[in-house]
């Protein structure tokens, strides 16, 4: 049978997403948005990929998350998603909001990564080819580069947007001094970064004790946490060992020595309190990083359809008690 052309979900935008102001700027981004790092390579089924981003269209995640490497392999993230821009989404390019980055090894030889502009050029050409796009809305410098001039990176990304490859710029995992040296610099450009991507979980609260959340909401930048679940320690998933079918399992980027007796007694407690409140400890997790404004949108990972469902619940509830935020952090 010849597969139906894809209709969104009519209901899309009322059936309960939040949008938040990212900064500033002029944007609304989803306060869940979706990542492509795992699951949308091309050693993952396509058809599980598209079901997972139809879901989230569907309900109201307007916002992708790419970067140039994504896969494995290299690439293959970005292409999956030019897939989908053919197959499902190019009538509804302009109710999506796409990222992609560039910094990270992505190609051999001395161009391939970090912070030039060579590399970025060449890198956001790369990334509008594979997911057959014409512009993204927002590209960011993966991470900072210490041996490139902090300029000629930021002047390649106002060049960018300049050339209309790019709406927004963003900066990701920037050390908190050179976010601050970014910041001015972009602004005085007339290109102000529209937000700062850094990992923050339960597990990972430099962002707030590092400054870095009120940093960015001091020079009206939003912030986008990535990794939310931990990689999915912050879920059931490793409760009860480890299951063969789990990122820890697959051991590349989230390593099996990772769950020590001490890490899964404070999952514990954390599941614990999660049922206390009725939510489950990834729905938990999610809400505990929207509680208050200063997270612009948490970008989740999902390896099947039925774990963004779960996800997307964490909105019924994100207000947390006074003796519930305390708890928290004395597991912390
Ligand atoms: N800027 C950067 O440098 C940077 C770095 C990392 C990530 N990111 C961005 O952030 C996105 C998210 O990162 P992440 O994938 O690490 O996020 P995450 O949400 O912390 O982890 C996602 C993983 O957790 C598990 N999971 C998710 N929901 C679950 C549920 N309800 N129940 C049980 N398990 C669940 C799944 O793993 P299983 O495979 O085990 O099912 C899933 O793949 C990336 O896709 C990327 O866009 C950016």
């Amino acid at each position: 049978m010849i597969e139906p052309i894809y209709a969104p979900d009519a209901g899309r935008y009322s059936n309960g997403m939040l949008y938040r102001r990212c900064g500033n700027s002029g944007v609304l981004l989803p306060a869940i948005s979706l990542g492509f790092w795992h699951n949308f390579g091309d050693v993952d089924t396509f058809s599980t990929a598209k079901s997972i981003a139809h879901y989230a269209f569907d309900h109201g995640i307007t916002h992708f998350d790419l970067a140039n490497n994504y896969g494995p392999s290299y690439g293959s993230a970005e292409e999956t998603l030019g897939l989908l821009m053919r197959k499902s989404f190019a009538p509804y390019r302009d109710e999506l909001f796409i990222s992609t980055k560039a910094g990270h090894d992505m190609w051999p030889g001395p161009y391939g990564n970090w912070g030039s502009r060579k590399h970025l050029f060449a890198s956001i050409d790369q990334s509008l080819k594979r997911m057959s796009l014409d512009y993204v809305d927002v590209f960011y410098s993966h991470r900072y580069d210490p041996e490139t001039p902090l300029e000629e990176t930021l002047q390649a990304l106002v060049d960018i947007v300049r050339s209309g490859k790019a709406l927004y710029v963003g900066l990701s995992k920037y050390p908190k001094e050179q976010a601050e040296k970014a910041y001015r610099y972009l602004e005085k450009r007339d290109v102000p970064c529209l937000a700062y991507q850094g990992r923050y979980n339960l597990f990972a609260r430099e962002p707030e004790q590092q400054g870095i959340l009120e940093q960015a909401k001091a020079n009206g930048v939003g912030f986008v946490a990535f990794s939310p679940l931990a990689q999915g320690l912050l879920t059931d998933r490793y409760l009860n060992g480890i299951p063969e079918d789990s990122r820890m399992a697959r051991g590349a980027f989230l390593k099996k020595e990772a769950l020590t007796e001490e890490v899964l007694s404070r999952i514990m407690a954390l599941n614990n309190i999660a049922g206390q409140r009725g939510q489950t400890l990834a729905e938990m997790a999610l809400a505990w990083l929207l509680k208050d404004d200063m997270v612009t949108s948490v970008i989740v990972g999902a390896s099947s359809v039925k774990q963004l469902e779960s996800n997307l619940k964490a909105l019924d509830n994100i207000s947390f008690s006074y003796d519930e935020l305390e708890f928290i952090n004395s597991i912390e």
